[in-house]
């Protein structure tokens, strides 16, 4: 398979140095292999530094502790537990649950893949659905979709420890629907609950349960929850996609945890033609279609295969030398689609290749974008590319992994990573407190976050390493859970 972005010289000695090169090359690929269980293990591991509410005694990032205990108390409920989405202490529910949907479809075709980790990836896992079972079952009529003012939080630079913003609950309901956020929660509850099917009946029961009340409510009330909560999730995570999205993934996914043809017939009405190059905590549709390609590609089952030809238009609109590729390249060979946290679609796009790749492995496929012929090994190679770029395999070296490799962001966007920790600085740090000595500081942050993965480079391989520039050196959930299944994928085997 030529490399996507090739320079005639190599293109030149290739033609006349074709067994030598392939050679030399084949042993300095193997030399430049990450050490993709490790980074694994830490793309996991950087969840718990996330971790709202009350710390357990296991817990293995030591410098976070106890926070939001009050949070949901505004609404007499308790909507404790749950994650900070990014660099914030706010929980945000819709990159929430998309972050769940991503790490449970990762646990579910990878998982044989984790070893020792899938322990770990199911407790991820958990400590997001135990939030979202909260938030969707507390008050009847009413779905709790986020806690915390996100504008009176980023006027601070404080621990989660030592918040003491507002904590604001939101919800949507009946008369302030948000279809968007209910699909997405009812995915969630859906692809956790076949994770646990196995390993706790129960538990996948209950979520199982909820996933299909949650859906129904999205249904039968319509809107987006940015016209319902405007200012309070816009801009932060506007759902400018809309909501047939969601409606259409918390299908898919009700689809496969329970086949119920209902879910089918609801994808049928909710109509095709959904033409997008990007897959993101925002828009879904890209996902949605290579999860229901699955039935058409390892069932042979024609009612799917509108999806697996939806799936592979968009596989065409990614693979950069398809004569239908809308996807731009970095030098370095970096997918650019965006230049706010890039890496998030970078990680959640990789997922779609390796987990479509895997697809038509099984069902022994090919497919074509133009006169380029797509084989399970094209999507794999462009995966492992993108894979490798984030571990360090880039022209600056640098690992966008925190703690991963020798050299990676020391100066990451993130309150609990920048100041220092309750251990070594018992008193409390207010709101302003944070922004001078540390925030503005060009000192290392003293809590190292094994695993965050961040926005990443800038469209020219660059990287500043700088705290104020959040676009580039924020992590966020949803850029790892995508990862995880990627790397589970290529530690596997090799
Ligand atoms: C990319 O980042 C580098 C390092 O900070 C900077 O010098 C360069 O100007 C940036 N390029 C673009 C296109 O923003």
């Amino acid at each position: 398979m030529a490399s996507p972005i090739s320079n005639s010289s190599s293109t030149l000695y290739s033609l006349f140095f074709f067994g030598l090169l392939l050679s030399f090359s084949f042993a300095g690929r193997a030399r430049a292999n990450p050490n993709y269980r490790d980074a694994l293990a830490k793309s996991i591991l950087f969840f718990e530094g996330q971790r709202s509410g009350r710390i357990p005694a296991n817990q293995r990032i030591t410098w976070r502790s106890n926070s939001g205990l009050y949070d949901g108390e505004l609404a007499h409920v308790d909507l404790t537990g749950g994650y900070y989405d990014a660099g914030d202490n706010v929980k945000f529910n819709l990159p929430m649950a998309f972050t769940t949907t991503m790490l449970s479809w990762g646990a579910l075709e990878y998982g044989a893949r984790m070893g020792s980790e899938l322990g770990n990836t199911r407790a991820a896992i958990r400590w997001a659905t135990d939030y979202l079972l909260k938030c969707a079952t507390a008050t009847p009529g009413k779905l709790y979709v986020g806690v915390g003012d996100p504008h009176a939080d980023h006027k601070c630079w404080e621990r989660p420890e030592d918040m003491d913003t507002v904590r604001t609950v939101y919800s949507v309901s009946a008369g302030n629907p948000g279809s968007d956020v209910a699909g997405e929660t009812a995915a969630a509850l859906a692809a956790a609950s076949l994770v646990f099917r196995r390993v706790d009946r129960k538990y996948s029961r209950v979520l199982l349960a909820t996933a299909k009340k949650v859906m129904e409510f999205a249904l039968e009330h319509r809107g987006s929850y940015s016209d319902s909560l405007s200012s309070a999730v816009c801009p932060f995570y506007c759902s400018y996609s809309g909501y047939k999205d969601e409606l259409v993934w918390g299908a898919a996914w009700l689809l496969r945890a329970t086949n119920d043809v209902k879910y089918f017939n609801l994808l049928k009405s909710l109509g095709g033609d959904d033409v997008t190059d990007i897959f993101s905590w925002d828009n879904k549709f890209a996902g949605a279609h290579v999860l229901l390609s699955r039935r058409s590609l390892l069932n042979n089952d024609k009612n799917f295969d509108l999806y697996k030809q939806e799936a592979e238009a968009f596989m065409c609109r990614i693979l950069p030398n398809s004569p239908s590729s809308s996807t731009k390249y970095t030098q370095g060979r970096l997918m650019f689609k965006l230049p706010e946290s890039n890496l998030q679609y970078v990680t959640s796009i990789t997922f779609l290749l390796t987990t479509y790749s895997k697809y038509m492995s099984a069902g022994k496929h090919t497919f074509n974008c133009g006169n380029l012929v797509v084989t399970p090994a094209s999507l794999k190679n462009l995966a492992k590319i993108q894979v490798d770029y984030i571990l360090g395999v880039n022209p600056l070296k640098m690992s966008y992994m925190v703690g991963y490799g020798k050299n990676f962001p020391k100066r990451i966007h993130h309150r609990g990573s920048s100041l220092p920790s309750k251990a070594t600085h018992p008193q409390a740090i207010a709101c302003d407190g944070g922004f001078q000595p540390f925030f503005y500081s060009y000192n290392p942050n003293p809590n190292i976050l094994i695993g965050a993965v961040v926005g990443g480079p800038n469209q020219s391989d660059g990287f500043p390493d700088d705290r104020t520039d959040y676009s580039h050196s924020e992590p966020a959930t949803y850029i790892n859970a995508a990862l995880v299944g990627p790397l589970a994928f290529f530690s596997g085997k090799h």
